[in-house]
């Protein structure tokens, strides 16, 4: 498209610019999928969706609460003549009992070891719409966020593309688990500062997407510490807290601060109900800040992503029924425990291991033995294999700034129980193909690295033409590629 016409830029330079990440030809994945979607009947040969970091495993617990509450429903028979006092025009200070729920469930989430304040619970569009509004809160176009990688794709999109904010990746190792260290943060901020970056803050999402860990106190404390030293911002991305499936427990920054001499003003937390409840599509996201300029700021700001009265009606309903909230989350987290498990254990089996995790809905598969090389350039050449002949969409760890090429997110909760044996027999069939063929003629030691060089082969006629050529897949601004989760931001 043309955007400029006698020299004169016809849109605007958010319009124009492509931080979005939505033409990015990782982008590519999501086509695979949605071109040829698995079905077990239909299409059985289709591509498996891995790449949603979805929770569908407990739709049928909501269900039942809803039918067992129909008046908390406005468009029910049962609900009905709350109808005008709910479609009336509300302001963006929120449903005072949803307010109360989202609060009561954040608490619980924490184990009840800290308690969060309905006052201070601010709407927002998502968690997509609760980061930008911090953001917009706490640095000006120019301003850069630390973001300890790997981290969420959509962190670029959601933190950058409109506020101009820039990110800049604080570098965690797998040999330390990616741990983030307080040498780590240090680098990353003196790089930034002789480049003279103005750097705002820290913004890390506990437990981690992609990782699916829970940051220890330990790590947390020292979080807080370094922000503290600086006098710049810690913004924590709760999203995930409630997938926490096995101990360590997951802990809420809002528990580390209580106990901790530190500048509160500092401290900002964001939350939603896209993955703990399971309700992406209802764009509940939060943003709770101990500070009261940040909060009264974003407040006012949520006139442009409100949630809609109706879900907060509903909600307000369902998280102030504290003994369904209870067995949800209960349950929830047993059948992602037994997810996680079945994959984790299925992957092993046939040799393939994966970071030690115990929250989020995805696991950190580690593939670096089935690079040809240590580079970016091998681990999207061993994705593509793994999309258009496994037909598995998972995500490179390139599209989360993975230092480390050869890591793969694999999203477990968005599909049925059927689906996961499929795909856990085509990542059998995909490495016990490669053995075979390598055992048959020359027992190597390193028959998955030969087998891989041997799908290539076969494979790269197909996939290394066109639009997938070496000189398409990178982004012209960035070495490192967008993710091909775009649509979905998971
Ligand atoms: C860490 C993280 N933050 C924010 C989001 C956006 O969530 P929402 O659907 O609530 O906008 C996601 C979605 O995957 C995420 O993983």
């Amino acid at each position: 498209m043309e955007f400029t016409r006698n020299n004169r830029q016809l849109l605007s330079k958010i319009a124009t610019n492509d931080r979005h990440g939505e033409n990015s030809p990782y982008f590519d994945g999501w086509k695979a999928y949605d071109s040829n979607p698995y079905h077990p009947t239909h299409n059985p040969r289709g591509v498996i969706q891995m790449g949603l970091a979805e929770n569908q495993l407990c739709f049928d617990l909501i269900e039942k609460w809803i039918l067992e509450n129909p008046d908390a429903s406005i468009c029910t028979a049962e609900g009905v003549d709350k109808f005008k006092d709910i479609a009336i025009f509300q302001d963006y200070h929120a449903l005072k009992e949803f307010r109360e729920g989202v609060a009561k469930l954040m608490g619980r989430v924490g184990g009840n070891r800290v308690t969060f304040d309905p006052n201070r619970i601010v709407t927002s569009g998502g968690a997509t719409g609760a980061n930008e509004t911090v953001m917009f809160c706490l640095a000006d176009p120019g301003d850069a966020f630390l973001v300890p990688s790997p981290y969420y794709a959509g962190f670029a999109r959601d933190l950058g593309w409109r506020t101009g904010l820039d990110l800049v990746p604080v570098d965690c190792k797998s040999s330390d688990n990616f741990r983030i260290t307080r040498a780590a943060l240090e680098e990353a901020y003196e790089k930034a500062q002789r480049s003279n970056i103005n750097v705002k803050g820290v913004i890390v999402a506990n437990p981690s997407n992609p990782l699916g860990t829970v940051l220890d106190k330990e790590t947390m404390r020292s979080l807080v510490s370094f922000v503290n030293d600086k006098n710049i911002h810690l913004v924590c991305d709760e999203i995930y807290a409630a997938t926490t499936f096995s101990s360590p427990r997951f802990v809420s920054i809002a528990e580390i601060i209580q106990d901790m001499d530190c500048n509160r003003d500092l401290i900002h937390i964001v939350y939603s109900l896209s993955k703990d409840m399971g309700f992406p599509g209802f764009r509940v996201g939060i943003v709770y800040s101990f500070n009261d300029d940040v909060m009264n700021c974003a407040r006012k700001m949520s006139s442009f992503g409100l949630v809609s009265s109706q879900t907060q009606f509903l909600l307000a309903a369902m998280l102030n029924d504290e003994e369904f909230v209870g067995n949800f989350l209960r349950e929830s987290s047993k059948r992602l425990a037994k997810r996680h498990h079945a994959f984790t254990k299925g992957l092993e089996r046939v040799g393939i291991s994966s970071l030690k995790s115990n929250a989020g809905l995805f696991f950190w598969m580690d593939m670096r033995p089935l690079l040809k090389e240590q580079t970016v350039k091998a681990e999207l050449e061993l994705w593509r294999v793994i999309i258009n002949k496994v037909k598995l969409n998972v995500s490179p760890g390139s599209s989360f700034q993975c230092s480390e090429p050869g890591w793969f997110r694999v999203c477990f909760a968005n599909m049925d129980d059927q689906t996961v044996q499929v795909a856990l027999e085509r990542i059998r069939e995909f490495v016990l193909q490669g053995k075979e063929e390598v055992d048959g003629s020359e027992k190597s030691k390193h028959w998955r690295k030969q087998n891989l060089r041997l799908s290539f082969s076969s494979s790269s006629r197909l996939y290394d033409e066109g639009l997938m050529s070496p000189a398409h897949m990178m982004s012209p601004h960035s070495p490192i590629p967008h993710s091909p989760l775009v649509r979905a931001r998971t």
